[in-house]
């Protein structure tokens, strides 16, 4: 049985991804963290007769530590979708410093209550929030490249509903059958249609494959679009993240109930920390050293990654999408390490 503590729970995203790991069986422990409404959130929860026991967490002021770190005590999967969302215009760029500040106190107060917690981070921009916690961590003496994870989800999920209707076949059919790459903003992101076999080259081509990438890669703004200032992607965000998450615990229980067929899910990791990973980052990512790769899991943890450029047959195409995803990459991990070295 597991503890799961969700900050930023009582938010658009964390609300239903805190309901969804309510009803996760190996599920013990829930503990809503907020800095708003948490106890309202866990109050509502409660009330489900599920075997998880759920517990709000909210600051009585900036200063008071105490609720952070009573929802962090012995908790096994940090999961953050705190922060702002993005509105109309705004580019998760925009988001940074509020929600770069956020993650930095997070990571903080988790290097010090639950140094060895599993930590999923929602909250964006994935690409710089990630380097940010890495950064925490390590200057804290407890990084552990295994155990931290963008998650980038939502691309696979967004990616496998798309190609779906592209195809005019079941999401079912596509669901687990296609790999997403690289990272979790606009052009960072690479769809590999080519592990989906009997449609490479074939029904996917040209314009078709080119709008398909395009609406992978932007599907956030037609959510931002139509919520017409009421925020980002939150429920489709929330159902990503609980899978993701859900892997996570069934690969700490060692009781894999989703279909054992599909590749893995990818997650936007630090490269360098795995085996083999600098062998990826100097011979095919020139010198990025964070990227979203298919991982495998065991007891919570990265067991090993899926190199795409060996295992998946990268085609011409989406090697130049991996291209101008680097360039993006980069500033962004810089922008986020230059952001904690810059702090106090
Ligand atoms: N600690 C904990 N929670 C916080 C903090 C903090 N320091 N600051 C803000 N929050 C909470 C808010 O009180 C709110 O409940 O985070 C929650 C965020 O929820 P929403 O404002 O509804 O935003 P949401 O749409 O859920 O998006 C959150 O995830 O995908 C990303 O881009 C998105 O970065 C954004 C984040």
């Amino acid at each position: 049985m597991v503890k799961v503590t969700v900050c930023g729970g009582a938010g658009g995203i964390g609300q239903p991804l805190s309901l969804l790991v309510k009803l996760n069986p190996n599920v013990s422990e829930l503990a809503i963290f907020d800095i708003v409404n948490a106890k309202g959130v866990a109050a509502d929860l409660s009330h489900i007769n599920t075997s998880a026991v759920v517990t709000g967490y909210q600051p009585k002021d900036k200063e008071d530590k105490s609720a952070i770190e009573g929802a962090l005590k012995g908790t096994d999967i940090v999961v953050i979708p705190a922060g702002v969302p993005r509105k109309p215009g705004m580019t998760r760029a925009d988001l940074f410093n509020v929600n770069a500040s956020i993650v930095r106190d997070l990571a903080a107060s988790i290097a010090k209550v639950a140094p060895n917690a599993r930590v999923l981070i929602i909250s964006n921009p994935v690409n710089s929030t990630v380097p940010i916690a890495a950064e925490v961590f390590k200057k804290l003496g407890v990084f552990n490249p295994h155990k931290l994870f963008g998650v980038t989800t939502l691309d696979s999920v967004r990616a496998e509903t798309f190609l779906g209707d592209l195809l005019l076949v079941s999401p079912g059919y596509v669901k687990g059958r296609i790999s997403v790459i690289g990272g979790h903003s606009g052009d960072t992101i690479v769809p590999l249609t080519n592990v989906v076999p009997d449609i490479n080259g074939s029904k996917l081509s040209g314009e078709a494959y080119a709008k398909f990438v395009h609406r992978v890669q932007f599907g956030g703004d037609e959510v931002v679009q139509a919520k017409n200032g009421a925020g980002s992607a939150t429920l489709s965000m929330a159902y990503a993240g609980y899978r993701f998450t859900e892997h996570i615990i069934e690969s700490l229980v060692g009781n894999r109930t989703s279909d054992s067929n599909r590749i893995s899910d990818s997650a936007y990791v630090y490269l360098p920390g795995l085996e083999g990973g600098n062998d990826l980052v100097k011979l095919h990512l020139n010198g990025v050293e964070y990227f979203s790769v298919p991982v495998e899991l065991e007891n919570g943890q990265i067991k090993s990654f899926v190199d795409p450029f060996t295992l998946l047959n990268i085609t011409d195409d989406e090697r130049k999408l991996v291209d101008v995803a680097l360039k993006g990459l980069q500033s962004s991990i810089d922008q986020g390490v230059n952001f904690v070295a810059g702090s106090k």
